[in-house]
């Protein structure tokens, strides 16, 4: 059994998951469009199938694979990510000069949903160029993206559960307050850098941050059990209650990882020195770990 190459492993973990999402949110978007924007919802079919291929793909190869193969399926995907994000952009133009009266896709949905397309999309390009961000700022960085993402699906949910599912719809709002307070936390934390770069404070702040991406993840699976057995009242497609369970899971999987690296460097140097901050040497990224994105 060979072992798989770091590169490798990495970059089909983020495009297993990434391209299914794509894919996805080409569904959705498909779904809020009216009947009559046919050429609409063409182009999200036909980027439903550009997507659904990568996906069979990026499943098929071996572990073994050539790492030059992948460099070049990268550059393939990355070029896919880049198409859809600039046609989520374009439904976004069209929905906010009101060319789309009466559609169903909310403005701040197809903006999410272009965010994660540019994540994924800077992903490949930073796992193609080896580009590591040392571990605060990634830990940092990839916060600030995720927590806006939760704080989005929770005003996702509380708005499209019925208005008579009085509890559900206070808890998603809650959920949305509490995760705006994470993320604007969070943002205090990015402008203090790098002097916000210590261990005890990330730690502290992955841990809070765990605490309530849990309890939303929950939530979000009971509300998924939930629709399926089509006990609520909602507009909420299944699919994107799971999609939405799915990326907080994935968001979990980030902190833990995280988490993981921090309790490596807090026992490799009990006490981090201040000045090596200055010389960048402070908690240094781990390969295979980097995260960043704008
Ligand atoms: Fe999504
Ligand atoms: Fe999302």
């Amino acid at each position: 059994m060979p072992v798989p190459d770091a590169f490798v492993a990495r970059s089909l973990d983020e495009i297993r998951f990434w391209s299914r999402i794509m894919k996805e949110h080409s569904l959705f978007l498909k779904l809020g469009f009216r009947c009559e924007d046919t050429q609409l919802i063409q182009e999200a079919n036909y980027f439903y199938g550009v997507f659904e291929q990568i996906e069979q793909q990026a499943h098929a190869y071996p572990v073994n694979v050539d790492p030059q193969t992948i460099r070049a399926f990268n550059v393939q995907v990355q070029s896919a990510a880049s198409h859809i994000w600039a046609f989520k952009r374009k439904v976004l133009g069209l929905i906010l000069h009101c060319q789309l009266p009466g559609g169903n896709n909310f403005p701040l949905l197809v903006d999410h949903t272009s965010r994660e397309a540019n994540y994924f999309r800077n992903r490949l390009a930073e796992l193609n160029e080896g580009r590591l961000d040392p571990l605060p700022d990634a830990i940092i960085n990839e916060n600030v993206f995720f927590l806006r993402i939760m704080a989005d699906h929770a005003k996702f949910i509380s708005h499209l559960l019925d208005p008579s599912e009085r509890q559900l719809v206070d808890q998603a709002r809650g959920f949305s307050y509490d995760f705006d307070q994470l993320l604007f936390q969070a943002r205090d934390l990015e402008s203090m850098r790098p002097q916000s770069h210590t261990v005890p404070l990330l730690d502290q702040f992955l841990d809070q941050n765990r605490v309530s991406v849990q309890s939303l993840r929950d939530f979000k699976r009971t509300a998924r059990d939930l629709i399926e057995a089509c006990r609520i009242k909602s507009i909420i497609h299944p699919l994107l209650a799971d999609h939405t369970f799915r990326e907080a899971e994935r968001f979990l999987e980030i902190i833990d990882a995280f988490e993981g690296h921090l309790s490596l460097v807090q026992g490799a140097s009990k006490e981090p020195r201040e000045d090596e901050e200055q010389e960048g040497q402070g908690i240094q990224g781990v390969p295979g770990l980097q995260d960043h994105h704008h």
